[in-house]
């Protein structure tokens, strides 16, 4: 089996320290940089937006992997992509028409992603598969991090990988949400590719981001 590639969440950083933070997870085995952007409203949180993003950039030269927990989307596009956003990945249900929204996404010179929160079926994607460039399945309901793995989207992972293998197209499968070195493997068994992970990064420490990420990997 591949390793996956490893996307930590900065939500589980420490925010006084942002960029060496960055730094630390780039230098320690990071392939993507996870940003949780969250409105207090589309989820019970509110977090960073795109000036944190743009500042961040400079700091490392990996994938900024943007998750849109937001609502509406498409007027916040633009911000994100001029901050350096790589993928800009976002909620169906933050608004009423989510192809325009993946239209805008790649206007905007970005890789477009959808997200799935654990109630939503895999379905939704039937007229999105098409034109996506990355699908983020939900583990656990969005607006923290630290929360268990919801073990029934095991079975959206596989369904979905096998949706994305009938198009042919590159299009990667990632999981977010409860990613440790339990539930990684099952993830990757079920077809995941890419895994963000938040508290399993950043526990320990500077020290151990290292160790973490290749523990996400599988070869430690
Ligand atoms: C949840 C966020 C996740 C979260 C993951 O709304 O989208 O990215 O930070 O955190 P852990 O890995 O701690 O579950
Ligand atoms: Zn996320």
């Amino acid at each position: 089996m591949t390793a996956p590639l490893i996307s930590p969440s900065i939500l589980s950083a420490d925010f006084a320290r942002l960029g060496e933070e960055v730094r630390a997870i780039d230098a320690a085995g990071a392939d993507w940089i996870h940003v949780d952007v969250m409105d207090g409203h589309f989820v019970p949180n509110i977090t960073i937006g795109p000036m944190v993003v743009k500042a961040l950039r400079p700091h490392t030269k990996k994938v900024f992997d943007v998750h849109l927990m937001i609502s509406p989307v498409d007027g916040y596009i633009e911000a994100f992509a001029q901050a350096g956003s790589d993928y800009i990945t976002f909620h169906p249900e933050a608004g009423p028409h989510a192809h325009r929204t993946v239209q805008a996404i790649h206007g905007a010179g970005c890789k477009a992603g959808v997200s799935l929160n654990p109630a939503t079926p895999a379905k939704m994607l039937d007229y999105l598969i098409d034109d996506i460039d990355l699908v983020l399945v939900m583990s656990v309901n969005p607006g923290f991090g630290g929360q268990k793995f919801i073990s029934s989207q095991l079975r959206k992972i596989e369904a979905i990988r096998k949706m994305i293998d009938k198009t042919g197209r590159d299009i990667r499968l990632e999981v977010d949400g409860g990613v440790d070195t339990t539930t990684a493997p099952l993830c990757v068994a079920a077809g995941a590719d890419v895994l963000v992970a938040g508290t399993a990064t950043f526990r320990g420490g500077p020290d151990q981001y290292a160790a973490n990420i290749a523990a996400l990997k599988g070869i430690a």
